[in-house]
């Protein structure tokens, strides 16, 4: 008699198809990451659309998803909530100036998916993320590594895209990361940037028309990327949602690999009770393993500035 096993399938419930929830979606059909999608937003129309747009390209996807305009009732079997709803920066406002709004809409919206019996993981991308991530543990009741943020993966991205420009290397090559809040007081590791196996300020010093104050305006350009993006254009979209697969696939693949998420931090660096962007193994348990990087003294100090930052915001608005 012939065996039938159960494979089961890999199921993403998106909650929010505003342009970074779609965005989001549409990577992740474009790179066949999930076998299921089910998309859930307030204004049901806009999903559904966005659900007959997605489904009319799949011809043309390296496998098939299935996407479907879902209910919270799709949670209860999902692997990972990817929750992008809330409301997004207007020219001139910082991520922070977002927090009472978002913190509102995750109450309700996470409620309503551990209502469902969810036993997943959550990836959160609104903002402001690192304070919203932190929230999200405190609302769902979840162990803390099953909820993630986006944290500073992007950040980190961006950093490794403007270095590969500067150098005129692949971006994979760069290995640097950003870390700390995904916002104003997040810093670059320097002192553990590599480019190749080569340290960066090595590099630097042994390839003429470079020098080390390039690197601060780079810096400067990547924290403030966003500010530029949102005057030009209103929001920006494309950049966190490539992040958000990478970081989806890492977790579906059981990868252990290492990416800049918002995790929270039970004693890392000598700190407790906050979610914050630093490099961590991602897999199938969501995070694995915090990494802790040494840094030297400047790196500290700004660490546990952008730290303090967040406590001071999350503190006063979980009340
Ligand atoms: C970004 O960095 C706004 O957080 C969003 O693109």
């Amino acid at each position: 008699m012939m065996e039938t096993k159960y494979q089961k399938v890999d199921r993403v419930v998106l909650i929010g198809s505003g342009a970074v929830g779609i965005s989001y979606a549409f990577a992740l059909m474009n790179q066949g990451v999930t076998e299921e999608i089910a998309i859930i937003d307030l204004n049901a129309d806009k999903a559904l659309g966005d659900v007959w747009d997605l489904n009319h390209g799949k011809t043309f996807a390296p496998s098939l998803t299935n996407i479907w305009q879902g209910d919270y009732e799709d949670c209860k079997d999902a692997d990972i909530v990817c929750l992008c709803a809330g409301a997004n920066q207007k020219p001139g406002e910082t991520r922070l100036d977002l927090v009472e709004k978002n913190m509102k809409i995750f109450k309700k919206i996470v409620d309503d998916v551990m209502a469902s019996g969810f036993d997943g993981i959550f990836l959160i991308a609104t903002n402001p993320v690192d304070v919203l991530t932190q929230a999200v543990i405190e609302f769902s009741g979840l162990p803390a590594h099953r909820v993630i943020g986006s944290g500073t993966t992007l950040d980190t991205a961006r950093l490794r895209y403007k270095l590969g420009e500067y150098f005129k290397i692949s971006p994979k090559a760069v290995h640097a990361y950003i870390i700390g809040e995904h916002g104003d007081t997040e810093l670059p590791l320097w002192s553990r940037a590599t480019i190749g196996p080569v340290p960066l300020h090595t590099y630097l010093e042994t390839h003429e028309n470079h020098k080390a104050e390039d690197l601060d305006q780079i810096f400067v350009e990547v924290r403030d990327a966003a500010y530029h993006i949102i005057e030009k254009k209103g929001a920006t979209f494309y950049g966190i949602a490539m992040s958000l697969v990478r970081i989806t696939e890492a977790i579906l693949k059981n990868e252990h690999t290492v990416l800049t998420t918002s995790s929270y931090l039970q004693g890392q660096y000598g700190v407790k009770d906050v979610c914050i962007g630093v490099p961590t193994i991602i897999s199938r348990k969501g995070v694995q393993e915090i990494i802790e990087v040494p840094m030297n003294e400047d790196e500290q100090k700004k660490f546990m500035h952008s730290v303090q930052t967040l406590k001071d915001i999350y503190e006063p608005a979980i009340k």
